[in-house]
């Protein structure tokens, strides 16, 4: 539920034809969150003509979205808090089994590239919060005999210290800069193969998020992937009780949000088009259940 994956295939291609021309990063932004505006808006004329289900579920997912921040984006919220709601997401992805999966759904690519290229695969993760999913890649594609050269980045300070201590500590050879993930002007063409970023889309605009990727596709010779929750009821029951779990205020607040927030397939799948019309995008739930997969490759 909440994907409305028939509805939306009528209206996307319709959107896409009538898109104004963008030039730059400012008119791509504009561009891009107004077709989002749209699709919201042509969902709801479309749900007048359809049954009561499929209309009360269009008016649902309209009445539960929010543009509320979470205090993970918020830089006047507390450090430390800050520090604690990214470890206790750690903890959820481990009781998940997140990073395995994330391994699973890169292999293929990495496996790739390391062929064609001859040498170790160079992957810039974008958001990387508590850093854990960088420093297991390294870990799991050493285990699976997999020549990779990792950099994770954020966006505050403070992540990008504690895991460059964090990488130190553990010996591994992963390096963690600062950075905004849709402002990657300061780094040069092709210097890395795959762009990455998980659980993270939902916190940037349709716009920010079409940046992103326009910008990843010059920064990287393979392209993109992002790696997200699934927009379903189902995660409405799983991921709060998860914080109750892990009693964290602070975790609950922004899991509630994050549920809120997080994108559709379709919608996924136009900010792609949007930002990267030459390439090859697509968008689908993950093998197991929980998560959307938008991946953006050049053709
Ligand atoms: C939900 S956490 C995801 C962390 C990690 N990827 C994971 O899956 O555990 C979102 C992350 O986005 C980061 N973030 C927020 N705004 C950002 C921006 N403009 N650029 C880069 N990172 C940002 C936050 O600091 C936070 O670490």
């Amino acid at each position: 539920m909440l994907q409305h994956r028939a509805v939306d295939k009528q209206l996307v291609p319709e959107i896409l034809l009538a898109l104004p021309a963008w030039s730059d990063m400012s008119s791509l932004e504009k561009t891009t969150n107004q077709a989002m505006a749209r699709l919201h808006r042509g969902r709801r004329q479309v749900a007048k003509s359809l049954g009561w289900l499929q209309s009360a579920e269009i008016y649902l997912d309209d009445w539960i979205r929010t543009d509320l921040p979470e205090y993970l984006d918020d830089p006047g919220f507390p450090e430390e808090r800050r520090v604690s709601i990214v470890q206790l997401l750690h903890r959820f992805n481990q009781g998940v089994w997140a990073y395995q999966r994330f391994f699973n759904m890169l292999k293929p690519y990495l496996q790739r590239i390391e062929q064609q290229q001859g040498r170790a695969v160079r992957i810039l993760e974008l958001a990387s919060g508590s850093g854990e999913f960088s420093l297991a890649l390294a870990k799991i594609a050493q285990r699976s005999g997999i020549s990779i050269a990792i950099t994770g980045s954020d966006y505050f300070d403070e992540h990008v210290n504690a895991c460059n201590n964090k990488a130190l500590r553990l010996g591994l050879n992963v390096e963690f800069k600062q950075l905004n993930a849709f402002d990657l002007s300061e780094i040069a063409e092709n210097s890395y193969d795959l762009v990455f970023i998980a659980q993270s889309l939902h916190h940037f605009t349709p716009g920010q998020v079409a940046m992103m990727i326009h910008q990843a596709m010059r920064v990287a010779h393979t392209g993109f992937m992002g790696v997200d929750g699934q927009r379903s009821l189902s995660l409405f029951a799983i991921v709060p009780s998860a914080g109750v779990l892990m009693r964290s205020r602070d975790f609950i607040h922004d899991a509630w949000i994050t549920l809120r927030k997080f994108y559709t397939e379709s919608e996924l799948t136009m900010i792609g088009q949007i930002a990267a019309p030459e390439a090859q995008v697509i968008a689908r739930r993950s093998t197991l259940p929980g998560y959307s997969v938008l991946t953006v490759m050049h053709a």
